[in-house]
């Protein structure tokens, strides 16, 4: 037997996969990367156009990122931070705080990004009750239909994707979810350029009957990624911002995906110019590299858990690996390499890239629509000309593209029939043009397939 023969058998038999039908899973293992490359067990390559979860930024096996992880294995792996620090986490916190929206500059570590979530919503919920006006009323939330924030009990709770979580629908708390806010789904009698106004409405009238049992609105800003990578309208979040001011509600945003420049600027809160009570960070954060998430506040929220050891107002909150060295050193070498490898200022170029060839994927007779935003895309499929019949969802139409993909040497995922296109932001121009020709020609060739299967309708 094979030792990658043999790999997949105890892969099979004891690695219980997330996301995952073990019953159909087929072993796909990685032996080593470079850049954007992938190699298997078996040798073969793929271009990480995913971005192995949408977290890798800067490429694998970044040299400088490698070697300050392996500097800082020289001085120490792990130490905790529940009533002492370390150098790289205490480095890392400063440069967040120069670099996030406004005021925030507070920052409190975890390991996964559901995680970061978890302590947004609990600090929130404290903050009312022992604030300098305290209003312990404030105990709800309000989140977006088809949101994703993460699996544990509290983020699935301001989550709405219902083929996630309704099974656990009798564990999660209560929160009001309002329309995802998708231009795509308004009502004929309004005009795209009033869907922000048409969305915020809605926001504003739950405010107006209830702000005075609201504590937060969460909601990812720009992008709700797993929802299909649904854009909102531009101006929402803007509007959210004063909403929230008005009727003295929070806003938690989850920049855990489109954090550190996969939207253009450094983060979606940038493109309009607006400073939520807490950002959470997570995926790239570190490089993609280790498990590190952050949730950062500001001072207003901060000071209100200042006082004695035995005034009750400590966050009682922590994670062991919180903070940990490694994680932030890597953090603090992708920092570096934004800043020296000026990844920011490549973006408007390769996007422009990316802009024309799904301009070419848009022409192909089963794209409805693609949609982009920095270095994140969408593409949506449809199984008639007009574009508003999807394939039928039994027949998996963007996993079987996907499939393609990979037997071309380009790693993709889509959601459902959602293809999405999320390189790390190092991606060359060359390496660009071949995901974009593989996905194009993918496109075709199995949608093609598929609609000479489909009967056509009477
Ligand atoms: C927007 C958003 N928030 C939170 C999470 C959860 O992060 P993690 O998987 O690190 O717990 C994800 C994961 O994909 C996400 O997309």
């Amino acid at each position: 037997m094979s030792e990658h023969a043999e790999l997949a058998d105890w892969d099979r038999d004891h690695f219980w996969h997330a996301f995952t039908q073990m019953d159909e899973y087929e072993p796909l293992i990685v032996d080593h990367a470079e850049g954007v490359w992938l190699t298997d067990t078996q040798g073969n390559r793929f271009l990480d156009g995913i971005s192995s979860m949408w977290c890798n930024l800067l490429g694998h096996r970044h040299p400088g990122i490698d070697a300050a992880i392996r500097e800082q294995l020289d001085r120490v792996a792990h130490s905790t931070s529940l009533g002492m620090s370390n150098v790289p986490a205490i480095e890392l916190a400063k440069r967040l705080a120069a670099i996030t929206p406004g005021d925030l500059q507070h920052v409190f570590y975890a390991s996964d990004g559901s995680s970061a979530v978890e302590i947004a919503l609990k600090t929130v919920f404290q903050y009312w009750q022992q604030c300098k006006n305290p209003r312990p009323e404030k105990t709800e939330y309000i989140a977006l239909d088809q949101a994703y924030h993460g699996d544990t009990l509290g983020s699935a709770s301001v989550g709405g994707i219902e083929r996630f979580n309704g099974i656990f629908g009798p564990l999660l708390f209560d929160v009001t979810h309002l329309p995802t806010p998708d231009p795509r789904r308004l009502p004929e009698t309004i005009a795209s350029d009033q869907a922000a106004e048409y969305f915020l409405s809605q926001l504003e009238q739950v405010l107006a009957e209830r702000h005075e049992q609201i504590a937060a609105v969460v909601l990812e800003p720009l992008i709700q990624a797993a929802a299909g990578m649904v854009f909102h309208p531009p101006g929402y979040l803007k509007g959210v911002r004063e909403l929230t001011h008005r009727y003295n509600v929070l806003l938690v945003t989850d920049e855990i995906v489109t954090g550190f420049g996969r939207t253009g600027r450094m983060f979606a809160c940038d493109h309009e110019e607006i400073t939520p009570d807490i950002l959470c960070l997570g995926k790239s954060l570190s490089g993609g590299y280790l498990p590190m998430a952050a949730a950062i506040t500001h001072p207003e929220i901060y000071s209100a858990f200042l006082g004695s050891s035995t005034s009750g107002r400590t966050l009682l909150h922590g994670h062991t690996f919180g903070g940990n060295p490694l994680a932030a050193a890597a953090a603090l070498a992708t920092l570096d390499a934004l800043e020296e490898e000026q990844i920011l200022a490549t973006l408007p170029d390769k996007a422009a890239q990316l802009t024309r060839h799904l301009a070419k994927i848009e022409q192909l007779p089963h794209v409805a629509e693609t949609r982009q935003k920095g270095l994140i895309a969408a593409i949506e499929l449809t199984s008639t000309p007009d574009g508003n019949q999807s394939f039928p969802a039994e027949l998996r139409v963007g996993a079987q593209i996907c499939k393609e993909t990979l037997s071309r040497g380009v790693m993709l995922r889509p959601l459902r029939d959602t293809l999405v296109i999320i390189p790390p932001l190092s991606i060359s121009p060359e390496e660009l043009d071949l995901l974009s020709n593989v996905l194009c020609e993918s496109i075709d060739k199995i949608t093609r397939q598929v609609a000479n299967t489909l009967t056509p309708s009477p």
